[in-house]
């Protein structure tokens, strides 16, 4: 055999190694009888996330862009039954799919382990324990996590016997508020502060059910990126102070837009919430599985409040299980106008504007610019905010009424 057939030879060789050792490289890993191929180093959670569906565990604490994240919530625990091809003995204790790996030849159970679904159900009626039903009037709902775990877990009924701990509300700087009741210590918040702002701004006082947190003397989060807390908060524990209690996130249409932002690590890419033409909030976009794409600045975030700071995009794909979906708009076919055809083909008249009719109804009131939680008094034609029903009269009274 020549010298120049033994090279050709070693090199096809050399490059079989290569091709094997890079198809060594993915891991078979089975969830819930779906089989999979991922990289090492790839945790339950995300191989699930990869096949996508109920497969995927629910997260409260995991967020996939802040290090060190996961670990403290328990709603994504699986059971493993297998271990590794090499190992493949159950693990004896359900584990949390966010910080475990998956090994090569790995089984693991999720929607289909009965083990699993008793206990989720049991980490819900914990995380519930303290966690205020304020749901019809906090600003998170129909966007919490929790909510929606409870849905699908929780029980009707509470066995807690004790007193709930209860928090006084705190001003994080301008723009955001905790609610400290609601929230269930899920560190997002803090790792924000940690990794976005450079500086350790708030982070968990205290320990046990004393747990909170906090600010240390109430300080003020002033960094441009600090309001990424409010987006990565799983409940409604920390809320836009520009946007409480001005409308339910149902009633509102999400539309991509972007600006050319200023701040050297904004992208500008957001969500803009509106009803009618009026912005009443803005967010960072987030993927399917509810998590920040691109961290935005707080001028994004609270200042940019008109259509015209922006440029707009689309209307934002919403996930199917969101309540948002419910008010979907996208490739909707509207029903056919029948009266055209009643009528002969004739187009009825617009008989009249319920605007210009209606005395109690002000369009001209821009809810998002009201200071604080919009209230009754806010519509009452005459009187200024903060006078009472009686005081101001009777709002009905229409000789009253400015012409
Ligand atoms: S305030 Fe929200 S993000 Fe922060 S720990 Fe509590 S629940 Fe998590
Ligand atoms: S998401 Fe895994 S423990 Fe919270």
């Amino acid at each position: 055999m020549g010298w120049r057939t033994m090279r050709i030879r070693w090199k096809r060789q050399r490059l079989k190694q290569i091709i094997m050792a890079e198809e060594k490289k993915l891991f078979k890993v089975t969830i819930d009888n779906i089989t999979i191929e991922v990289e090492p180093g790839t945790s339950i959670l995300q191989a699930a996330r990869r096949i996508g569906g109920d497969v995927a565990p629910p997260a409260m604490c995991y967020y996939t862009r802040l290090k060190g994240s996961g670990g403290k919530c328990r709603t994504c625990l699986v059971e493993v039954a297998a271990g590794s091809t090499a190992d493949p003995r159950p693990m004896p204790k359900l584990v949390a799919s966010c910080r475990t790996n998956v090994m090569d030849g790995m089984v693991v159970k999720n929607i289909t382990s009965e083990r699993v679904i008793d206990a989720r159900n049991g980490v819900v009626e914990f995380l519930l324990i303290n966690h205020p039903l304020d749901c019809p009037i906090c600003d998170q709902a129909g966007e919490c996590s929790l909510q929606d775990l409870s849905y699908e877990h929780g029980k009707e009924g509470t066995r807690y016997e004790f007193k709930r701990r209860t928090f006084e509300k705190h001003d994080l700087g301008p723009y955001i508020q905790l609610h400290m009741t609601r929230c269930i210590l899920c560190y997002r918040c803090v790792f924000v502060a940690d990794q976005l702002t450079e500086r350790r701004e708030h982070g968990v006082l205290d320990r046990g059910d004393q747990s909170e947190i906090a600010t240390f003397i109430q300080k003020s989060l002033d960094h441009d990126f600090i309001g990424n807390i409010i987006d990565v908060c799983p409940v409604g524990a920390l809320t836009d102070k520009t946007f409480r209690f001005k409308n339910r996130v149902w009633f509102l249409k999400p539309v991509d837009a972007h600006r050319d932002c200023n701040h050297p690590k904004c992208k500008g890419n957001v969500t803009l919430w509106y009803r009618g033409e009026e912005v009443f909030r803005v967010t960072a976009r987030k993927d399917q599985w509810g998590e920040v794409e691109d961290w935005i600045c707080n001028e994004c975030r609270f200042e940019k409040k008109k259509t015209s700071d922006w440029v707009i995009e689309g209307p934002t794909k919403v996930s199917r299980h969101s309540v948002i979906s419910q008010g979907h708009y996208v490739g909707v076919s509207q029903p056919q106008e029948v009266l055209y055809e009643v009528l002969d083909g004739r187009k009825p008249r617009l008989l009249m504007d319920i605007h210009s009719v209606s005395e109690m109804n002000r369009p001209e009131i821009d809810l998002s610019k009201i200071e604080g939680p919009a209230h009754s008094t806010d519509f009452e034609p005459h009187e200024p905010r903060g006078t009472t029903g009686v005081e101001a009269g009777n709002p009905w009274d229409t000789d009253k009424l400015e012409k």
